[in-house]
């Protein structure tokens, strides 16, 4: 976010060692002015003002573990930070990528709606990675220019709940239908690829930081009014019948401009859209009922 000459302040918050982190990003020679805060008496202050919050918080996975299992330590810190987001900076975008993705944006909304503040545009799930893997392992496969890949990924963002749409991969290149399942599955699993090769010492950072930022980059983009931003992303959603799912999305100066349809799937896509919608559906609901808890 340093690099991103639409960032005019960057605000660093972290339970610890904030300071250090400020300091040395603070040296970069760009536009914006970066500022640490550290610890809960600081929150206030770094969110005050903001236009876009990227959540980032939370444990990491260690190899045998799905992101759910992180929902016990995560889901308490998202709640925290979104009522604190609710109460310092309520019109921000928020970018969402703490774990269990799937549960954290329900938890989200149901805190901002709790503090009436909840807008359903200004909420977004990150699954740019999965978007950023796609397009790399399609590339490798088909033998195309990574720099000219598209490929949309719609669902959720976890295993099976993540669907990559091949068969609407650009530039075409006809790959035989077990190559076609074998990019899903390695797309799906790219998180855990990542989990295992780091054994036990935590999971994608820098290829998280990079989609993250090309994520946040096109809400800033958005929110100063360049045309036909899109990215895909999980949001509240009449897309299918659950209320969140991740999609392709219009950026606008409000946030989500218009959430765009799944567009026509091969009959593979159609089963595994159909697969995945029991896991993301008590995901949702894992979600909601956590944050109406207390
Ligand atoms: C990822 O996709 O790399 C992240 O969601 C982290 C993880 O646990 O897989």
């Amino acid at each position: 976010m340093k690099l991103n000459p639409l960032v005019s302040k960057l605000a660093l918050y972290d339970i610890a060692g904030t300071p250090g982190v400020a300091a040395d990003v603070s040296h970069i020679n760009t536009r914006s002015e970066v500022v640490g805060f550290m610890g809960e008496e600081q929150l206030g202050q770094a969110l005050e003002g903001s236009d876009v919050v990227i959540i980032p918080a939370g444990v990491p996975r260690k190899p045998g573990m799905t992101r759910d299992d992180l929902f016990n330590i995560n889901a308490g810190i998202v709640k925290s930070l979104c009522t604190a987001i609710a109460k310092y900076c309520p019109h921000a975008l928020v970018n969402m990528i703490s774990n269990p993705v799937n549960s954290t944006v329900p938890i989200a909304s149901e805190v901002f709606k709790k503090a009436g503040t909840y807008d359903e545009k200004k909420l977004f799930g990150v699954t740019t990675l999965d978007v950023v893997r796609a397009k790399t392992f399609y590339a490798g496969k088909a033998k195309v220019n990574v720099a000219e890949v598209n490929v949309p990924v719609v669902g959720g963002h976890a295993g099976i709940t993540i669907l990559p749409l091949f068969s609407q991969a650009t530039p075409k290149a006809n790959l035989p239908d077990e190559d076609i399942k074998a990019l899903t599955k390695r797309t799906q699993d790219g998180g855990t690829e990542v989990v295992e090769a780091k054994a036990g010492k935590g999971s994608a950072t820098l290829s998280m930081a990079y989609a993250g930022a090309i994520f946040a980059d096109a809400c800033l983009k958005g929110l100063n009014g360049v045309p036909d931003v899109v990215e895909c992303s999980f949001v509240q959603s009449s897309v299918t019948e659950l209320p969140f799912f991740a999609s392709k999305v219009r950026l606008g100066k409000n946030g989500v401009e218009e959430v765009l349809g799944l567009g026509p799937l091969s009959d593979y896509e159609k089963e595994g859209l159909e697969a995945l919608k029991p896991e993301l559906k008590s995901s949702i609901e894992k979600g909601i009922k956590f944050a109406n808890q207390s």
